[in-house]
């Protein structure tokens, strides 16, 4: 197993590329069983999900290739002959479940083994089901897999989603755009993610109304298969947003190109508050720090507000702020295991529930630490930026899944961190 050793970094300089975005990736290339002719996808993140999924289609009879040098991947589902996406590649990826909608909605049956839980969360997907089953599929629960029929084809109806679903939603629209009839989904999560989805959808004779509020109304093709255009999948906004906390937490002045920054709006805000200051382009942001970054208050909600994903960033520059900052953590129960990582690293920080009071400004020193997650991978590399001595963060096949070349791009901004060998 591979892991990362971090000395601690002087000032970075200069840019870094931002890529694709890995959620917007997923329900994308899941969109492409809905397409008659071969989708064409660029600026797909070179990350494990992504191969992962791309595996998943391949398994169930896909065509799909990759040309990385000029950063074009096609996918041909007319060859498709499998529903059953199992359980040996959706152990590995949870976000499988994007299978589910798409090929019920084509094929009238699908077969996927439930998702488990992960180490962030239970992490359940009866809200999806809960919403096929309204729109008329018959949904079984069978030794671990989900069984879906829908014997008369999916139907178009009003589903008010109980809590925001951010891959419930994108399920759900794949599902409606293949079904007869007009399907609304109220409390529809507004992620940037799920916006491009609905676009692209839009753009391929999928009427969509509503793309970006709380309420889509999706206009379904009654079974008829789509034609969708080649598109190129919108900049990563976590990925984005972690660059700006090494470059706050290192005292950096950075660059990041293809950063769109409406997609920032709640990260950059928290940003300023803490003393960092931003030149704005359309396609780039460049940060200009504070030498003292200032302590903050901070609740994860569903888009626009604060992203739970960039909780573990924000946490690990919190102990380099002056004073005490409290972080709220509303959407998982379990997305707090970083903290002990830090802690071990020196970190003041306090856990009640799902709330952390991190007193700053602490000295961190580097040690061995094991990432848990995607995102506390992250925040094991920001604090190890900064820690005294060397950092080695484990385990990093959880980094993998989500960063395309995250050492890389560090070192090519003159931070001191290489990839070894356990
Ligand atoms: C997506 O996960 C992202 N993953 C997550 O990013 C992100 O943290 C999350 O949205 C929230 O923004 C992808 O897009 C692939 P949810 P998702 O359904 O869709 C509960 C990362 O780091 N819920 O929006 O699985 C759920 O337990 C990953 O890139 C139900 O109760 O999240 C959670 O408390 C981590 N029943 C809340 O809703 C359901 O059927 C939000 O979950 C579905 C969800």
């Amino acid at each position: 197993m591979d892991y990362l050793q971090i000395q601690k970094a002087q000032k970075l300089h200069g840019e870094i590329k931002i890529s694709g975005a890995k959620n917007a990736a997923l329900p994308l290339i899941a969109m492409s069983i809905l397409a008659k002719n071969i989708v064409t996808i660029k600026n797909l993140p070179h990350v494990a999900d992504i191969k992962t999924l791309l595996k998943l289609l391949s398994n169930l009879g896909a065509e799909c290739s990759s040309s990385w040098e000029n950063d074009t991947t096609t996918i041909d589902t007319s060859t498709l002959n499998q529903t059953k996406a199992t359980y040996d590649i959706v152990k590995t990826m949870r976000a499988s479940i994007l299978v589910l909608g798409p090929i019920l909605a084509r094929f009238g049956h699908c077969e996927v083994s439930l998702p488990g839980g992960c180490a962030i969360g239970q992490r359940p997907v009866d809200l999806h089901l809960k919403a096929l089953e309204q729109m008329g599929a018959v949904i079984n629960i069978e030794a671990g897999y989900i069984h879906a029929i829908a014997p008369n084809g999916l139907k178009g109806c009003n589903i008010i989603f109980d809590k925001i679903t951010v891959t419930g939603t994108a399920n759900i629209v794949m599902a409606a755009a293949l079904a007869s009839g007009v399907t609304t989904i109220t409390n529809a999560a507004r992620e940037p993610e799920v916006v491009q989805l609905c676009e692209i959808l839009n753009a391929s004779g999928v009427k969509i109304d509503g793309i970006a509020t709380a309420v889509l109304t999706i206009h379904g093709t009654a079974g008829e298969l789509l034609d969708i255009e080649p598109f190129s999948v919108i900049p990563d906004r976590i990925e984005a947003g972690t660059y700006l906390c090494a470059a706050a937490i290192t005292r950096s002045e950075l660059t990041l190109k293809g950063a769109n920054a409406k997609h920032l709006g709640a990260v950059l805000s928290k940003l300023q508050e803490m003393g960092s200051k931003f030149t704005i382009t359309d396609d780039s942001i460049t940060i200009h720090p504070s030498e003292v970054i200032k302590h903050v208050k901070i609740v994860t909600q569903e888009y626009p507000a604060f992203p739970t994903d960039m909780q573990a960033q924000f946490l690990a520059l919190a102990t380099q702020a002056d004073g005490t900052s409290i972080i709220e953590e509303r959407l998982f129960e379990n997305r707090f295991m970083h903290v002990s990582e830090l802690q071990r690293m020196g970190a003041d920080i306090s856990l009640n529930g799902n709330v952390a009071t991190v007193n700053g400004h602490s000295k961190l020193s580097g040690t061995d630490v094991m990432a848990t997650d995607l995102r506390a991978s992250s925040a094991l590399v920001l604090a190890g930026l900064v820690a005294d001595g060397i950092t080695n963060v484990h385990r990093i096949y959880h980094l993998d899944r989500g960063y395309d070349s995250l050492e890389k791009k560090l070192q090519n901004v003159g931070a001191d961190i290489s990839r070894l060998k356990e």
